[in-house]
Formats: structure tokens, C-alpha cells, sequence
């Protein structure tokens, strides 16, 4: 369901343009200091103002609905919520019949038999990703000394963002992206050897931020070229320490002590203002389709925050884990 984790388990509820949206964090131990300021820092990142990026403007405060009392997790579940007040929905209804090639919008309508939120994506925007954020920052502070950051390397194939996204901008398309995350002081030998290994848990979350495409570790796809010679990462310490990094910090699904290293890729935006041809579902013709509202042209630009909340909830729940 739209849960995740085993013992750092989180929820998340809500649409886009309904009343707001938010999680419910289980399994936070008692006794953490926590208070909305904690949240603001990440959320703004989520939110840069910076070009290619919605003009939706939300305020994003966090409310402690649960789970926090003077300040201080209780260890029941903590309910983050957020309400939604820049909304803007007529533009959604004509996708009943002109489903956006690309979006959620077909295959939402099938799921739910038509009883879906479909105002600015439902359950399928990338505001969703917003609850995320939100226990991320929980995550973080449980999974402390790690440290995690991500950042946007390359966007439609070039590492001259800023230039990319604004010739997309002209051009009225779009353009995905690629991120790069890597977390430092990772415990060793957290993760199981089979189907709850490293890279299967955080690819698991990874997956669940829309948009997502593909995510490698270490030297990633590259290393189907390289051989064992180049590939394997010699011990410089006892410690487990290596000279590189092709496993990306991951040995036999178990974290190896070296920097957990990933890149995520992002799609391009289906919302594009270009005229699209697209099948009325109504009449069963062609049709062309503008998609007006207000989109992003590069949503990956938003995400790097995203990435490291979901990096930092998978390795709590392994951390967690691995306590009991
Ligand atoms: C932060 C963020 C913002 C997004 N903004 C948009 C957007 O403005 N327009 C759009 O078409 N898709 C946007 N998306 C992506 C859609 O939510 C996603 O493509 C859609 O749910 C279909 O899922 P899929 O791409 O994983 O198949 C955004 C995603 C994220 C993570």
C-alpha cells in the first residue's frame, strides 16, 4: 500500500489540490528533540526559486499533529501535516477525456474506477513528494552521524544546467535529469543479504518519488564494461576502507563502510505548453493538446533534497533494524 519500512515505518496521505497532505511516521524512538523549525530548512529546498521550477507558491509549514509533545518525540506515531492553499484545478478536467500522454492521468482513472482526486495529478503529483521531505528529516536525525547530500549533475544530458532548462523554457518542452547522492559515515554491514539488501530497500523508496527512471550505484551501468581488474575496490584499511568506489559503498547488499554513492534519474515532465497529439477518450479521435497550468519544465532540479530524505528513511529502517 502507500506504506514503507519495518520497524521506521512511513505513511503517506493526501492529493495535490485536496485539503492538504502529509505523513504518519511509526517506530520513531522516544525522546528526540523535535519541532517544526527541523522541517523548514529541507522544505525550502524542495521549493527553489529558481527558473524552470512551478510558480505554485505553497507556504509548507508543517503542523505536529501527533506524536510531539514539549518538543520531544513521544515514540507514537507522528503525523506531519500540510494544507493546501495555492490551488488552482479547472485546468484538470478536460484530462477526463484528454488523458496526458505520459502522466498518471489513464492509468489513475482504471485503479480507482474513476473515483480518483484528479485535480493537479491526485495522488500522482509530485507535490507528494512533500511528505517525503518531511520524514526525512526525522530519518536524518535518527541515522546522525551520517550525512547525506545530493545534488542535480547533469539536466537533459548537459552539465550546463542553468542553460539547459531555459532553452527547454524557450522551447516550451522539457528535461529530466540526473542526481547524484552520496551519504558519509554509514555504519557497516547494514541491509540483509537477500531481498532486504542496500540497494534494494533504497532503490525501493527511490522508486517512489514520481518521475524516477532509473537509479545505479557506484560505477553503475559503467561497470558492465570495466573488468574485475578495474572494477574491484582494494582495502586500504581494516577498517574496510577502499582505494575506489565501484560497489558505491555496497558489498554483498550490505553496506561496506565507504561512501554510499547513487545516481537517480529523472524524466522530463509530461506537462509540456508544446502542442501534443493525443486520443480523446470520448469521441476515440485525435486531438491536439496544450497543457496550460503551471508546471515545471526540469521537476529533477527539485528533487535532490527528495533523494536524500528517501536515502535517510531507508537507512533508518535498516538502522533500526540491525538495533534490534
Ligand atoms: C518534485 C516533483 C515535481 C513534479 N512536477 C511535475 C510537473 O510540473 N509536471 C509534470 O508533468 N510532472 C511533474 N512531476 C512528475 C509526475 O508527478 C510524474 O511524472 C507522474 O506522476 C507520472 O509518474 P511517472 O513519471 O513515474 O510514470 C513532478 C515530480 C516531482 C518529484
Amino acid at each position: 500500500m502507500n506504506t514503507f519500512g519495518r520497524i521506521f515505518r512511513i505513511s503517506i496521505f493526501g492529493e495535490s489540490h485536496g485539503q492538504g497532505l502529509g505523513a504518519v511516521v511509526d517506530g520513531c524512538p522516544p525522546g528526540i528533540k523535535l519541532t517544526t523549525d527541523d522541517f523548514l530548512e529541507d522544505i525550502a529546498r524542495r521549493n527553489p526559486d529558481e527558473v524552470g521550477t512551478t510558480p505554485r507558491k505553497e507556504k509548507d509549514i508543517p503542523e505536529l499533529v501527533s506524536g510531539v509533545f514539549n518538543d520531544m518525540t513521544t515514540g507514537a506515531p507522528i503525523t506531519i501535516l500540510f494544507r493546501n492553499e495555492d490551488v488552482k484545478s479547472e485546468e484538470y478536467n478536460k484530462y477526463l477525456v484528454l488523458p496526458r500522454p505520459g502522466h498518471a492521468d489513464f492509468v489513475a482513472s482504471k485503479k480507482y474506477k474513476g473515483f480518483n482526486d484528479y485535480r493537479g495529478g491526485g495522488m500522482f503529483s509530485g507535490r507528494l513528494t512533500l511528505p517525503i521531505i518531511a520524514a526525512g528529516v526525522i530519518a536524518k536525525i535518527i541515522i546522525a552521524p551520517v550525512n547525506i547530500n545530493a545534488k542535480l549533475i547533469s539536466a537533459g544530458g548537459s552539465d550546463n544546467i542553468e542553460e539547459a532548462i531555459k532553452k527547454a523554457e524557450a522551447e516550451q518542452d522539457s528535461i529530466g535529469g540526473v542526481v547524484e547522492c552520496i551519504a558519509e559515515n554509514v555504519p557497516i554491514a547494514l541491509g540483509e543479504p537477500f531481498f532486504d539488501g542496500t540497494e534494494s530497500l533504497i532503490s525501493h523508496i527511490i522508486f517512489s518519488i514520481p518521475g524516477v527512471k532509473a537509479v545505479e550505484f557506484g560505477a553503475g551501468t559503467k561497470a558492465a564494461e570495466m573488468r574485475g581488474s578495474e572494477f574491484n575496490d582494494v582495502y586500504i584499511s581494516t577498517e574496510g576502507q577502499t582505494k575506489t568506489n565501484n560497489a558505491g559503498g555496497v558489498s554483498g547488499r550490505l553496506t561496506n563502510g565507504n561512501d554510499l554513492i547513487l545516481r537517480v534519474t529523472f524524466r522530463p515532465p509530461s506537462s509540456i505548453g508544446k502542442l501534443q497529439r493525443t486520443l480523446n477518450f470520448a469521441t476515440g479521435q485525435e486531438e491536439e493538446l496544450e497543457v496550460k497550468g503551471r508546471h515545471d519544465v526540469c521537476f529533477a532540479r527539485r528533487t535532490p533534497v527528495i533523494v536524500e530524505a528517501a536515502v535517510a528513511i531507508a537507512l533508518a529502517d535498516m538502522k533500526l533494524i540491525d538495533n534490534l
